[in-house]
């Protein structure tokens, strides 16, 4: 048994931390393996990959939770398999079973019991699933080797403030094209993003927020992370597109916001130059769990939403809950963990 880690639960950012085991299944001849546990984080693969010159190739993120009572959930697991699934049709990846993806992700988090963040601490362990194609290539066509990865890794709030208002600007560039790849788990998506998101710090805020690619009047993501806005009227908005990345915790927000706060929920436009009609706003995702959206920038106009330091009534109830039925304090909706 490998002695506890000395990693401060409460001080975590989001990074890499190497975990203990990771899982790793190979595709060939048509088929995946079993795939089994190994202790080596490196994988070695030909130089004529092709995720490598390509992009072929595809990931998720999910998170499991330390409960109260000791017992380790994960959620929404299913949702990634779904997605990853998508993801690998779009780029011409071979489809792994959910049941597969599912088992993977429990091994490799019971294999690294030490390194579940304890319950209450605000931390929690982060699933890094991958899809990559390898093997000998270097024409333009689908891989006939993969690898199908999982990591793990003890993380705390991807934005620095966590759950205080963070602020965005709108950027010139875009994240997808009109039936491009935006709404899969692609890593070519995540490379287009860097130099805006770098563009968008220099100029002092978290991240930007990208328009649709065909007008930019209306809001698809927020950085890497998916947008909602709440009105004045106490419903739930987040952007409707066939270009943005299918968020789990939106789908699960949308949910909640109805079943649990009895709110009416929109999937619609939302446009950046209407912006007054909420009251609150908020990134979600994964990573981002909820991070407040304080302020958004356009065209050298400020729009302020709640405040730009106190987390809005609406959002705080959204947080609450959601942790709440992650961490098991409530009750979950079924197959949720
Ligand atoms: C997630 O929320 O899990 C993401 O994949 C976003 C980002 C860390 C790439």
């Amino acid at each position: 048994m490998k002695k506890e880690t000395s990693i401060d639960w409460g001080n975590l950012g989001f990074g890499y931390i190497k975990a203990d085991y990771n899982f790793i299944s190979y595709y060939k001849d048509g088929k995946w393996d079993d795939g089994n546990l190994r202790e080596d984080d490196k994988v070695t693969i030909s130089q004529g990959s092709t995720c490598l010159h390509y992009g072929q190739q595809c990931f998720e993120g999910l998170k499991a939770f330390k409960h109260k009572d000791g017992s380790v959930g994960l959620f929404r697991p299913f949702e990634n398999a779904k997605r990853m699934n998508n993801s690998a049709k779009r780029i011409m990846m071979p489809e792994i079973s959910e049941d597969f993806f599912v088992e993977a992700c429990k091994k490799v988090v019971k294999a690294n019991g030490r390194f579940v963040p304890p319950y209450g601490s605000g931390a929690t362990l982060y699933l890094r699933p991958y899809i990559i194609g390898i093997g000998d290539n270097i024409g333009v066509s689908p891989a006939k080797e993969y690898i199908f990865g999982i990591f793990v890794m003890p993380v705390g709030p991807y934005f620095k403030g966590g759950m205080s208002p963070v602020n965005f600007i709108t950027s010139d560039y875009d994240r997808a094209a009109p039936n491009g790849t935006g709404s899969v788990k692609v890593g070519g998506n995540y490379a287009g993003s860097l130099l805006p998101h770098h563009e968008a710090v220099e100029k002092g805020y978290a991240d930007c927020i990208y328009l649709d690619p065909l007008t930019h009047t209306k809001i698809e993501e927020v950085g890497a992370a998916n947008f909602f806005g709440i009105t004045k009227d106490n419903k739930f908005v987040t952007p409707k597109s066939n270009s943005i990345l299918p968020s789990i915790t939106r789908k699960s927000l949308l949910y909640i916001s109805k079943e649990y706060l009895g709110m009416e929920v929109i999937e619609r436009e939302v446009y950046i130059d209407k912006l007054s009609e909420f009251i609150e706003a908020g990134a979600c995702g994964t990573a981002a769990v909820i991070s407040p959206i304080g302020a958004i920038m356009h065209k050298n106009n400020k729009h302020v939403f709640y405040s730009e330091t106190k987390v809005g009534e609406v959002t705080m109830k959204l947080y609450n809950t959601f942790i709440g039925i992650q961490t098991g304090d409530l009750k979950a909706p079924d197959g949720w963990i």
